[in-house]
């Protein structure tokens, strides 16, 4: 059984951590190996440039040296940890991938679409993750949601029309290339949701299902 690529996305409070334990168990539960990450990070440099790209020592960076770092992170990613990994036949579940670059520098900060798409094509190639699976929900839910939770970081600081391009930059690549896209109704219970989920894994792989 080959390697597939499995990402998840959202705005925020989502549900994206819980959802991502969920997918786990569920894959494991069919006899697959499951590599869990996440971007920006997954490596020992990329958590350090995570660390500079949610933390509040560079409020106010550039959004292209955002957009730069989010890459960079990747790109070490992709060699060090995915590739490898889809190399052995296991399965990367990875808590937010390109489309984020696309959603947050993109729709968020309003770098346009074209330079994002150079840089994934420069660092990925052709690569692209054979599933997404878009949380979504209401911008105002997720963010009161999102702000029980203590401290926010440089991204959760942000306002709500934000969000609101983030969330409909999300929507319109998903609504491009519905083969590779899933979009979950987030603003459902945990139940439902996992039942989703699991219904959108199986209906793309038909090995697990
Ligand atoms: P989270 O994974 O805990 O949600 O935090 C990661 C934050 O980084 C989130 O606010 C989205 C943001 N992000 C981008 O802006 N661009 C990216 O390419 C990635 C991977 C994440």
């Amino acid at each position: 059984m080959g390697g597939r690529f499995i990402t998840i996305e959202g705005t925020e409070g989502g549900g994206k951590s819980t959802q991502m334990a969920h997918v786990e168990r569920y894959l494991k539960g069919r006899g697959v190996e499951v590599v869990l990450t996440r971007e920006p990070g997954g490596t020992e440099l990329g958590e350090a440039l995570r660390e500079l790209l949610l933390g509040h020592r560079h409020d106010g960076m550039s959004s292209d040296a955002e957009l730069l770092m989010m890459f960079a992170a990747r790109a070490q990613h992709l060699e060090k940890v995915i590739r490898p990994a889809l190399a052995e036949g296991k399965w990367v579940l990875c808590d937010r991938f390109t489309d984020a670059s696309f959603a947050y520098q993109g729709g968020g900060r309003g770098i346009p679409f074209e330079h994002i798409a150079a840089l994934e094509q420069w660092v990925q190639g052709d690569f692209r993750p054979d599933l997404v699976l878009l949380f979504d929900l209401p911008v105002e839910v997720g963010l009161a949601r999102a702000g029980a939770r203590g401290a926010a970081d440089r991204f959760e600081k942000e306002q709500a029309e934000f969000f609101e391009r983030v969330r409909a930059a999300y929507l319109e690549r998903a609504g491009a290339a519905p083969e590779r896209y899933r979009i979950i109704d987030a603003s459902r219970t945990i139940e439902e949701v996992s039942a989703r989920v699991e219904g959108a894994l199986a209906e793309s792989f038909a090995e697990i299902a």
